[in-house]
């Protein structure tokens, strides 16, 4: 039976997308297209939709957080996946609290569990989206979550696609 292919690469961890406004107006976004792309050196590519504030604020500074959450942060998910941060403060309406990044000027989210600060080095035109490669700068996680180099099971909420999300390890 005929699938859409992007389907077919769930699921994928779902992550909330961080990036800073020049008028430090910072916004976050669910994101679950992600992936490394170079591990010497560390890059990774992020895809978002040209359409999303978070696209313009990339544009602008440069500059993104990867930041992944727990499975309490699950509500929040929903909220910025589906509200835009050209209209409201989505920091404020999921209820997520600031961390400051340490290399970057985008904020981190107090609660994840692993946190990937990036800088931009190249834009692809990937049809409705942009593709954003980046270098990793700085990653890091919480071992009470991640230990050994690999996530611990049933922490980490992993997008199967539309609405569903399952947790790694059920
Ligand atoms: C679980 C989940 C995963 C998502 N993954 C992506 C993604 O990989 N790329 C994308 O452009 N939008 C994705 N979205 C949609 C954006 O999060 C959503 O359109 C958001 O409102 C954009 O916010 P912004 O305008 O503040 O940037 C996802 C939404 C959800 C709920």
């Amino acid at each position: 039976m005929k699938q859409s292919f992007y389907r077919l690469l769930h699921p994928k961890i779902v992550f909330f997308l961080t990036s800073a406004g020049r008028d430090g107006r910072d916004n976050v976004m669910s994101c679950a297209w992600s992936t490394p792309v170079s591990e010497e050196p560390p890059k990774v590519i992020v895809a978002v939709s040209k359409e999303h504030y978070t696209a313009e604020l990339i544009l602008e500074t440069g500059e993104f957080a990867i930041n992944i959450p727990t499975k309490d942060l699950i509500k929040a998910i929903w909220i910025c996946g589906t509200k835009s941060g050209r209209e409201i403060d989505k920091f404020k309406e999921a209820k997520l609290k600031k961390l400051k990044a340490t290399k970057i000027s985008a904020p981190l989210i107090e609660g994840c569990a692993g946190f990937i600060e990036c800088k931009l080095t190249q834009v692809i035109d990937a049809g409705e989206c942009y593709a954003f490669l980046a270098d990793v700068i700085v990653s890091s996680a919480d071992e009470r979550y991640f230990s050994k180099g690999v996530w611990l099971s049933n922490s980490i909420p992993m997008h199967l696609g539309g609405r569903k999300i399952v947790y790694f390890g059920d």
